[in-house]
């Protein structure tokens, strides 16, 4: 059932079926070392495929989002869902469709939400980690935020991955590529073939 792209198509989000399969075959390699975590589950999609390979190690997925939407995805803006707008708290809520993503796909003994900011769940943050998978906010300031925060605690290794990665502005924002470029340029990565919009480094042993 899960690999059956119908299931995927069913979960709100933006990642497409190629994208998730790279996340998944990642995250089964990364989750034999450490956990995993993503920043920006939003509905569920990359946080199922991502999950799916860390259970095969009976690893876990960290997943962490505040769940009240990107700038773009506020009333107004160019990826505004009204069905994910919480009428009576008057702002966007995408906790209960994340929610209901992990219970029908099985994988609530491998996702562990995180419902604040990605700032505020560093912190106190102590775990090496085998993977990180930046797709939180789009600005640069957050992107950059995202890198430098959460980077340092990939095992060498192991893999940093930046959704939304379009060298041609016509195609989308930059803030995504210019974080890629700035962990390349660190010279602790090895970049390796980007799937679709997915950047994928490698933190050099
Ligand atoms: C592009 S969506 C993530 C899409 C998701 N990975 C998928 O597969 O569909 C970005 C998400 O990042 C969250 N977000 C934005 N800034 C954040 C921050 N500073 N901390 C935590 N979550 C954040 C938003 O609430 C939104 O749900």
């Amino acid at each position: 059932m899960l690999f059956d792209p119908a299931f995927f198509r069913q979960i709100k989000g933006f990642l497409n079926h190629h994208e998730g399969v790279a996340l998944y075959r990642l995250a089964r390699k990364a989750s034999r070392k450490a956990p995993c975590l993503e920043i920006g589950s939003y509905c569920g999609k990359s946080a199922v495929y991502l999950g799916l390979g860390c259970q095969e190690n009976n690893a876990v997925l960290f997943s962490i989002d505040h769940h009240g939407g990107s700038e773009e995805h506020q009333p107004g803006g160019a990826y505004f869902d009204p069905s994910v707008y919480n009428r009576e708290l008057q702002q966007v809520d995408t906790f209960p469709h994340f929610r209901q993503t992990i219970l029908k796909s099985g994988l609530k003994n491998t996702i562990v939400p995180i419902v604040c900011s990605s700032q505020v769940a560093v912190r106190q943050w102590k775990t090496p980690l085998g993977l990180v998978f930046i797709d939180g906010g789009h600005s640069y300031e957050s992107a950059f935020a995202d890198y430098t925060a959460w980077s340092k605690f990939i095992l060498p290794g192991g893999y940093l991955l930046i959704h939304d990665i379009y060298q041609d502005p016509q195609q989308g924002g930059q803030a995504p590529f210019q974080i890629y470029q700035q962990a390349l340029a660190s010279g602790r990565y090895k970049a390796l073939p980007m799937i679709e919009s997915i950047g994928i480094l490698l933190h050099q042993p």
